[in-house]
């Protein structure tokens, strides 16, 4: 049973740093509950990038099969993301106020991942830059991510190579906007699912991933307003009235506007 020069279960998972990472700051009993739950939360982050980028690689080289089974893998995290929140809402006001000074100006607005995420599948916005500018490494990384094209652009690209005629964006580092044209191509896949099969497969994906992540948003507006009320953020926001704001977020417009047409 000795493990003496040979690889533990410990060593391999590196469970010493993982389980020496949690410093509270106070006293407070549920301060370790609100470290492990945002540690648990950026470590599926972390699987949710490694999937999404190789997605995005394999939509570009045409292959879609694989590009799927990582985006339903992506949707499960986001869904596994959303059961978390029913752990944390075990934390009362009361419980929080504890610890809440401690945090000091430290919030998830300042998630680097969360905003890679975001990057990502397209909802690009330089302002959200500014959190990240004391880490010119971070900015640099964001930076790099919003002169790619998106997994939303590489679709685009699976629309066009079909034979549809739906322009490639030139500014890259915005949001992706309603499109009439990829709304009409778009419909067509939907109105033939059997000619167009992976097509309507892929956006279905898509719509899956993003309907998690809807529910991820709004799962975190009600925890905080649950627990925060309307004060504001540790990260400097109105709070619940900019949580709010973001369930309006779209990432991918054309999907959603195109069922209106069917
Ligand atoms: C009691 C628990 C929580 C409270 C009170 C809370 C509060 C807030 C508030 C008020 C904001 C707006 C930015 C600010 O002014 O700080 C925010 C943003 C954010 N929080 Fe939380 N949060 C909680 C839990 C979590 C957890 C568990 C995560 C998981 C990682 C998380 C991730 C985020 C992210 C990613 C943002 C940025 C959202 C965006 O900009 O669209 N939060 N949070």
């Amino acid at each position: 049973m000795s493990f003496a020069g040979r690889m533990s279960y410990g060593d391999y998972l590196g469970l010493d740093k993982i389980l020496g990472a949690q410093h509270p700051k106070s006293d407070a009993h549920d301060e370790m509950l609100f470290i492990i739950q945002h540690q648990t939360a950026e470590l599926w982050m972390k699987l949710a990038l490694h999937e999404m980028s190789a997605a995005r690689d394999a939509i570009a080289a045409g292959r879609l099969q694989p590009a799927f089974k990582m985006l339903s893998r992506v949707a499960r995290i986001m869904e596994q993301l959303n059961s978390a929140w029913d752990v944390l809402r075990t934390m009362t006001p009361s419980e929080y106020t504890q610890f809440r000074e401690a945090l000091g100006e430290s919030s998830g607005f300042q998630s680097y991942q969360y905003r890679m995420i975001e990057f990502v599948a397209g909802n690009r916005n330089t302002a959200m830059l500014g959190p990240h500018e004391h880490r010119p490494d971070l900015v640099e990384m964001l930076r790099a991510e919003l002169t790619r094209p998106s997994l939303y652009d590489v679709v685009l690209t699976r629309l066009r190579n079909a034979g549809f005629d739906v322009p490639a964006r030139s500014q890259l580092d915005q949001p992706h906007q309603p499109d009439p044209k990829a709304s009409a191509a778009w419909a067509s896949v939907y109105r033939e699912p059997e000619r167009y099969w992976e097509l309507y497969e892929l956006a279905e994906k898509l719509v899956d991933f993003e309907d998690y992540f809807r529910r991820w948003r709004f799962n975190h507006v009600t925890t905080v307003e649950r627990v925060i009320g309307f004060k504001r953020g540790s990260g400097g926001t109105s709070g619940v009235s900019y949580l709010r704001r973001m369930l309006e977020v779209v990432l991918f417009p054309d999907l959603w506007e195109m069922r209106t047409e069917l």
